[in-house]
């Protein structure tokens, strides 16, 4: 079963004209949730990676498993204001506005391999600022991974701008 069909779509959600695709439903399914971290773990099997990096908050629920099935520490990329340690920042564009990243300064190493997660790339101006603070802490992205791709919205192109490969398990193709 494609993991797309696990995958829910609200129409006009947060407003008028999106089409918001709903991982909760995936999640809720033992199979869907089996599915997407297995096609990760084997994807990244044979790949050198020191740490899995995630985006709060829908990224969590997808890095957690995989770097504790793929062996390596975790990097938590939260919103402004909830890291308790000294942190540095990147602001964003989103879909729906701006916002704020953050990451600890010394949760990462220089040098480190860094295998960035979140559960969807629609612009790409999340996984961006993700990938411009792993950057500043000297850490190297090896890849970024997404149960979803939207096509349509372009974030590929714009992680490839910057150099960083991008990989989704599934994409939805307009409507
Ligand atoms: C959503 C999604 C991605 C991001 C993708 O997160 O989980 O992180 O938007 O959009 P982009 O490619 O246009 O940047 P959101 O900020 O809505 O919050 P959440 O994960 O905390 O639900
Ligand atoms: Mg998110």
């Amino acid at each position: 079963m494609s993991l797309t069909s696990y995958i829910r779509t609200i129409p006009d959600y947060p407003q008028k004209g999106v089409q918001f695709r709903d991982i909760t439903t995936l999640l809720h399914h033992p199979a869907g949730l089996k599915s997407a971290i297995d096609q990760l773990v084997e994807h990244y099997r044979d790949k050198k990676i020191d740490r899995i990096a995630v985006i709060e908050s829908r990224g969590f629920l997808l890095g957690a498993p995989l770097a504790y099935l793929m062996g390596t520490g975790l990097v938590l990329i939260r919103k402004k204001g909830k890291l308790p340690a000294a942190t540095i920042g990147e602001d964003y564009d989103m879909e729906y506005g701006t916002s704020t990243i953050e990451v600890h300064t010394d949760a990462i190493s220089p040098g480190d391999q860094i295998l960035l997660i979140d559960d969807l790339i629609a612009t790409g101006g999340t996984a961006e600022a993700a990938i411009k603070l792993i950057r500043k802490c000297g850490g190297e992205v090896v890849e970024c991974a997404f149960l979803v791709d939207l096509p349509e919205l372009g974030g590929n192109e714009r992680l490839q701008k910057i150099g960083c490969p991008a990989f989704a398990l599934c994409a939805f193709e307009g409507e």
